[in-house]
Formats: structure tokens, C-alpha cells, sequence
């Protein structure tokens, strides 16, 4: 029977005809799933009572190599607690994003929410999405709540005797960071901005990697390209004030793309001629020029 046939003819008869043909449960599982039904049409399931939605579990990308850090990770961990709000600080492309995925994939690292977090994980980022609207509708949507009669009453109502985690990344590109914050209740929230300002209580600071875990990443990145020790830390020194090959990878990136590297603030031709001249094999600067994946 070709198979529309048989879904069709299925649909009508469902496992209750199946039965009555006499066929066994596997015999009807194995009809049904070749005409086509999901395992939802197991009798046993339909029966069952709904069940209750997982709570949001909405991690962002864990950092390629992910290296040094163990500190910070330690105590943001200890800090991410109901009720508590931690706000990480430092200059684009230190690592504020990568240590807050970091400490989330810790907290829940497999499909559960974290226990001190039963009612899961909310992750908005600012960049690219700057209007608050957007972020307070996101939260309630994430519980089945419509933004209604505003994005911010629904989020509050979704918030509201829960414990979950509310990551904000990027808050100073927000536009109103303040509205967002007023809906957390007793949940926890971990705010990463580029400025103390955005801090609602305190702030960490986030410092570039030492030299020692700088280099171990760049070499992670470049593999055989950057094996030169010497010459990747002596580009790790040279670029540290540039906060760390971190923030460094995305400028020269930047600057390959333009084909010049003037667009990191504070970067001038001499530094980049002092870079490439301070590589004697050259290589760590070519795999950071190549864009070379982490992979
Ligand atoms: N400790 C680390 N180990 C490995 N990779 C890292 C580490 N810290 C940062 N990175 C990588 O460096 C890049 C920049 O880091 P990240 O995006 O976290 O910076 P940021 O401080 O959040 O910057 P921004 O203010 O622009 O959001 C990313 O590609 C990230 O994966
Ligand atoms: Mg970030």
C-alpha cells in the first residue's frame, strides 16, 4: 500500500483498529512509524498527562580553548546565586562574554537547569538587539507569557517567584538596562558591560590573561603556526596593552579585512611594524593575519 494510503487509512483506525486487527503492540508500532506516525502515536503516551514545559536553558557558545581563568571562574561561580546580581567589566574583547559562558556551561553542563537555578538560564545580548522592549518580551515569551499589556509587566509576571538565571551581555549597548533589571525578583543576574556604570551594585573587573596563559592560547589558535615560543610571547608582550590576544585576534582580524591594521583604538603603523618585525619566524603573526581558526 503505498504509504499516504496507509497514514490515511491509519489516521482513521489509529492503535484502537490495530488492536482490533489483532496485531501485536510491536507489530502496531512498526506499522504505524512506516506509515509515517511519530512515536507520539504510542497509545501508552497519548494517555499520559501533559507534560510540564523544560524550563529555558539558554547558554551561549562555550570559547574555543577556553584557557586560564580558574580564579575568576571559581568566585563568579560562588557569586551566581538567587537574588544576586554580578556584573563583569573590562574593555571589548577581554573575555567578559567567554567567562560568563564559561561559569553557565559549569553551572549546567548537561540538559538540566542548575540547581540553584530550578527555573533555568535567560541569556540576552544587547549588541545588535540595544532595545530593552526586546529583551523584557524575550523573558516572558521564554515562560509563555504574552508582552502584554507591556513587554515589562509580562517579564515581571514571568519573573515572578522563580528562580532562574538572567544573563545581560553587552549592557552598554542597552538602552535602557534599568528596565530589564527591575523585572529579576529573586532570580539571579549576571550583567557583562564594558562600563562600570552599567554596574546596578558592584563590578569585577576583567584584566587581559598573563602572559603565560596568553601565549598558551595563541598557540592554541595558531598550532603549528604559532609553535615559535619566542616569538609568540614576544607578541603576547608586545600586544598586552591591547588587552590580550583576545581582543588582539579581533583587531587584527579587523584590520586584515581592511586590509590595514588602523582600526584598533590606540593602534598605530609603528606598533603593527613592531609586531610583525618582533615575530622573527613571522608565524604567529601569520596565522592571527590568515584569521587563522582555533580549530
Ligand atoms: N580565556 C579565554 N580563553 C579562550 N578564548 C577566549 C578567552 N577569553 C576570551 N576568549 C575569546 O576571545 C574573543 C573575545 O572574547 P569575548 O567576546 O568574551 O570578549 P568581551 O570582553 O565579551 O568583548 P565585548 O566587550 O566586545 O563583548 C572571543 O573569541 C572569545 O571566545
Ligand atoms: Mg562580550
Amino acid at each position: 500500500m503505498a504509504n499516504w494510503r496507509l497514514k490515511a487509512s491509519l489516521s482513521a483506525t489509529d492503535t484502537g483498529g490495530c488492536q482490533a486487527l489483532g496485531l501485536t503492540k510491536e507489530a502496531t508500532d512498526i506499522l504505524l512509524i512506516s506509515a509515517g506516525f511519530g512515536p507520539e502515536h504510542d497509545s501508552a503516551k497519548q494517555t499520559q498527562p501533559q507534560s510540564t514545559p523544560r524550563p529555558p536553558l539558554q547558554r551561549p557558545p562555550r570559547a574555543f580553548h577556553f584557557t586560564g581563568r580558574a580564579d575568576e571562574l571559581r568566585r563568579l561561580i560562588d557569586q551566581l546565586q538567587p537574588g544576586a546580581v554580578v556584573t563583569l567589566c573590562g574593555p571589548g574583547g577581554v573575555g567578559k562574554t567567554a567567562l560568563a559562558a564559561e561559569a553557565i556551561w559549569a553551572l549546567a553542563p548537561g540538559d538540566e537547569p542548575p540547581a540553584r537555578f530550578p527555573d533555568g538560564v535567560l541569556f540576552h545580548t544587547f549588541y545588535h538587539q540595544p532595545q530593552a522592549a526586546l529583551a523584557l518580551e524575550a523573558i516572558a515569551r521564554a515562560y509563555g507569557e504574552e508582552p502584554r499589556p507591556t513587554p515589562q509587566d509580562a517579564a515581571r509576571r514571568a519573573l515572578s517567584g522563580r528562580a532562574a538565571l538572567l544573563v545581560l551581555d553587552g549592557a552598554e549597548a542597552a538602552d535602557d538596562l534599568g528596565a530589564v533589571l527591575s523585572v529579576a525578583g529573586g532570580c539571579g543576574v549576571l550583567v557583562t558591560s564594558r562600563r562600570h556604570a552599567d554596574a546596578p551594585v558592584c563590578w569585577q573587573d576583567v584584566a587581559p590573561l598573563p602572559n603565560p596563559e596568553a601565549v598558551q592560547l595563541l598557540q592554541a589558535w595558531g598550532g603549528v603556526r604559532a609553535a615559535d615560543q619566542a616569538a609568540a610571547g614576544r607578541i603576547c608582550t608586545l600586544v598586552g596593552r591591547f588587552r590580550s590576544p583576545c581582543g588582539w585576534r579581533g583587531a587584527t582580524w579587523r584590520g586584515a579585512a581592511r586590509g590595514r591594521p588602523t582600526t584598533w583604538p590606540g593602534w598605530r603603523r609603528r606598533d603593527w611594524r613592531r609586531c610583525i618585525s618582533a615575530s622573527a619566524s613571522a608565524t604567529a603573526c601569520r596565522c592571527c593575519w590568515s584569521g587563522a581558526s582555533p580549530r
